[in-house]
């Protein structure tokens, strides 16, 4: 019977492919509750967008299973307790196993897929499904450039439909902003946003902060995508059908556009961040709490153009 234990694995229906993914999702509880735990919230996300796309998924050629799997596993690396166990092979260095995360992620995997009895045939599928999940190999990109230049070995291509999608599915919720059920913004661009402000070089601006995420954050996202559309699904592709569930997020990704056109950022001498309310009235957010509040109280139906009406009417 379902319960919130289960839930996140009702589109597995093999019965051992159950099993491996749901001690998957055991091994991100170790860390702490969900509500903590933003890796975690990040690749529930990425599988809930996936609800009502299994019959769609399956005309495609994709196996559903497969892919569910592959996005629970890809970023279990990431998780201290299991990153620690390898922190000996890259020099006790911390960076250099995050950016290794996704083979940390497989080799750890492969000792729980043994103990489920999942089968090699499928377990190859969900190892193509992880690989080079983190965005395409972009000459320049963030994850290239890094990888590269620090473990000494080429950033992989994608592999498979599967690997395709995983990777849209990441890049589309790492470079976007989504309304959750309870009605608050969430998404990557909201998790970056926390990254910077409670831990980087610009900690605490609140103004430099949002122009990073909403600026080159963004943008480095749409170039992604471009270059997935351009380069790599027709590579991957040959021709065949491509899942509805992408074009459908995508569309959503854009209209994450709405929000940021009602975000003003001050001048290097005024750095403030102000938003406009549906009403057309202007707020500033003087926290990085406040600002996800109030922006999550903007209906993103008013366009542009009526809240200029507004505002020429005042
Ligand atoms: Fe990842």
């Amino acid at each position: 019977m379902e319960n919130a234990r289960t839930r996140p694995a009702k589109l597995v229906l093999d019965p051992t492919m159950r099993m491996f993914v749901m001690d998957i999702l055991l091994e991100y509880r170790k860390t702490g509750p969900t509500r903590r735990n933003e890796n975690l919230k990040h690749v529930l996300r990425m599988v809930k967008t996936l609800r009502g796309h299994r019959e769609n998924l399956v005309t495609c050629g994709c196996d559903p299973d497969v892919l569910v799997a592959a996005i629970y596993l890809s970023d279990l690396g990431k998780e201290k307790h299991v990153q620690d166990r390898y922190i000996g092979r890259y020099g006790n260095d911390r960076f250099k196993a995050f950016l290794d995360h996704a083979r940390i992620s497989m080799i750890y995997g492969n000792d729980l897929r043994k103990k489920r009895d999942v089968s090699s045939v499928r377990w190859r599928r969900i190892l193509g499904s992880i690989v080079g999940h983190d965005g395409p190999s972009i000459p320049g990109s963030w994850w290239k450039t890094h990888y590269e230049s620090e473990l000494k070995r080429r950033y992989p291509n994608i592999h498979g439909l599967e690997g395709l999608i995983h990777c849209y599915l990441d890049r589309i919720d790492q470079g976007g902003i989504f309304r959750g059920r309870n009605g608050q913004l969430n998404g990557g661009l909201r998790k970056i946003s926390n990254d910077l402000f409670f831990n980087s070089r610009i900690s605490g601006n609140l103004a430099a902060v949002i122009a990073e995420v909403f600026g080159p954050a963004r943008f480095g996202t749409f170039d992604q995508l471009e270059y997935l559309d351009e380069k790599a699904r027709p590579r991957v592709l040959r021709g065949k059908k491509f899942p509805k569930v992408i074009d459908e997020l995508k569309r959503q990704f854009i209209e994450s556009d709405r929000y940021l056109n009602r975000v003003i950022i001050g001048e290097i001498d005024n750095p403030r961040v102000d938003i406009i309310l549906d009403s057309g009235e202007k707020i500033e957010a003087r926290t990085l709490e406040e600002f996800w509040r109030i922006l999550s109280e903007i209906r993103p139906e008013a366009q542009v153009a009526e809240m200029c009406l507004v505002k020429r009417a005042g």
